[in-house]
């Protein structure tokens, strides 16, 4: 079997497979990935009998310095080996599913195992023994489905996907990320289970999730939650972008469409996840600053405000972490319309400097957000666009090299205001700092110690203070 099979420590494995008079096998993933020639560092082995006797009986052929890590409550074992990981488990005929909390009850046949995994393709075992090396074993015409690109469950998808209701968005997650088709009684079986998500940890959901937008065409996946009606239960203020109203004749886009059109256009752009998931929540205060009136038609004032207050709620209802990723998150969508705004007025220098001090390092990643923004059918507008935001960031460029406002602080601090007044920490303290940045920001001062400190002591009297230095 091609390239990975011939790894050595195979051989090592079939080695002590046959010493014992074992029945082993790789299974799962790995395997799918051989016949899909994709790299894949995970190796699941299962034996039938004990998995962590087979990991310790294989790291001792290895030598001293490789460890085994038991997990004795899930029956498995793990070797590490430079970047390759080794999951010794035994066969089993309950559900397989790694980080089940439930301990293993019934050991079983290399079959039992294989029907109980999720789909066919996941289901794909290559013998260790020494008489069949490298034999396939593939009872549920696995292989035909990698060829003709189909997500099916090995069993009837009711039970397998009741086994585990994860395995609905594990489908939804493999045909977005191989490009396959999810076969037709598979799909029927997951729009009619899907209340069953409920009892799945967002966390798990969130893993699965976070693999669909790191894919090459997410879209895919956000459209099969929506037509299997797992979009709402696991998403809903996405759910909500969806839909087109219409007064007096005048209809405002679909911006559920519009937003998997930023993240599909992103994803040929970035693979990093966050600015992906930037492009997911740009719009999504849409639905709540919706507005009609007959002068402008439809509007959504405040929307990059409004989407940047629930960013938090949505990460935290998601399970997502609420750390520097989420204020990172929160600054795209608060700023996604501002190189716009740039692009259309006569750009003053002030302005542009206002950008490039609120997006500070992340200005090139609010850039491609915003070339991702335009979704317009017609090409002659898309190019329109485009060209006008090159010149924005001509000027963006222009300012920083003259400037250096990009992740600025002001070059008196607000300890030196302190001292210049004997003040303590206040009011006015905060009002000068604040005067100093908008003097720098605006070009009436230039961004340099002498000129700031001259300007401050100066305000600082303006506003009734008395210097004491
Ligand atoms: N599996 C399953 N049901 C689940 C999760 C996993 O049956 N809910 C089985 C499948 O046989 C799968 C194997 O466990 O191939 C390993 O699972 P995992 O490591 O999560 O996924 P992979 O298939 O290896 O895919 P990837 O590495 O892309 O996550």
């Amino acid at each position: 079997m091609r390239k990975y099979f011939k790894n050595p420590v195979f051989k090592l494995i079939s080695d002590v497979v046959n010493e014992q008079n074992l029945e082993a096998y790789v299974i799962g993933g790995f395997v799918r990935d051989q016949f899909l020639q994709r790299e894949s560092k995970d190796i699941d082995i299962v034996v039938v009998g004990s998995g962590i006797e087979l990991a310790e009986r294989v790291a001792e052929k290895l030598g001293p310095a490789v460890k085994v890590s038991v997990f004795k409550n899930f029956g498995t074992a793990m070797v590490k080996l430079k970047d390759l990981e080794l999951e010794f488990v035994g066969a089993r005929k309950e559900s397989y599913r790694i980080d089940s909390r439930k301990p293993i009850v019934e050991n079983g046949t290399l079959e039992d195992d294989q029907k109980r995994r999720d789909f066919t393709i996941n289901a794909l075992a290559l013998s260790l023994k020494k008489e069949n090396y490298g034999e396939l074993v593939d009872p549920f015409n696995g292989v035909e489905d990698i060829k003709h690109e189909t997500i099916r469950t090995p069993l009837d998808p009711d039970t397998t996907f009741s086994d585990d209701p994860l395995r609905m968005i594990r489908a939804i997650r493999f045909a977005t990320q191989l490009g396959f088709n999810i076969d037709s009684e598979t799909l029927e079986s997951i729009t009619r289970n899907r209340d069953r998500i409920e009892i799945v940890s967002k966390e798990r959901i969130n893993d699965e999730l976070n693999k669909i937008i790191s894919s090459p065409k997410p879209s895919i996946g956000f459209m099969l939650f929506d037509q299997t009606g797992l979009l709402e239960l696991i998403f809903p203020q996405l759910h909500k972008l969806k839909g087109v109203d219409v007064v007096n004749n005048r209809a405002h886009k679909d911006n559920f469409l519009h937003t998997l059109k930023v993240l599909d256009n992103i994803a040929k752009t970035t693979d990093n996840l966050w600015l992906r998931w930037s492009a997911i929540l740009h719009d999504i205060a849409k639905p709540a600053t919706k507005a009609y009136n007959p002068q402008q038609g439809w509007t959504f004032h405040g929307h990059e405000f409004l989407g940047a207050k629930m960013i938090p709620g949505i990460f935290k209802s998601m399970k997502m972490p609420l750390n520097e990723k989420m204020k990172y998150v929160q600054k795209m969508v608060l700023l996604h319309l501002r190189p716009i705004v740039l692009s259309q007025e006569i750009v003053t220098d002030s302005a542009i400097r206002r950008l490039l001090f609120d997006a500070g390092d992340d200005i090139d990643d609010l850039m491609t957000l915003c070339d991702a923004d335009i979704t317009s059918a017609n090409d002659k507008v898309v190019e329109k666009h485009l060209k006008n935001f090159q010149l924005v960031r001509q000027k963006l460029k222009e300012i920083e090299e003259k400037d250096a406002i990009r992740n600025f602080q002001p070059p008196v601090s607000g300890e030196m205001i302190m001292e210049m007044f004997d003040l303590r920490p206040s009011k006015p303290v905060g009002d000068l700092k604040n005067i100093l940045k908008d003097a720098i920001l605006d070009g009436i001062i230039r961004n340099s110690y002498d000129e700031a400190y001259a300007y401050v002591r100066q305000k600082g009297i303006e506003m009734g203070l008395t210097p004491v230095k």
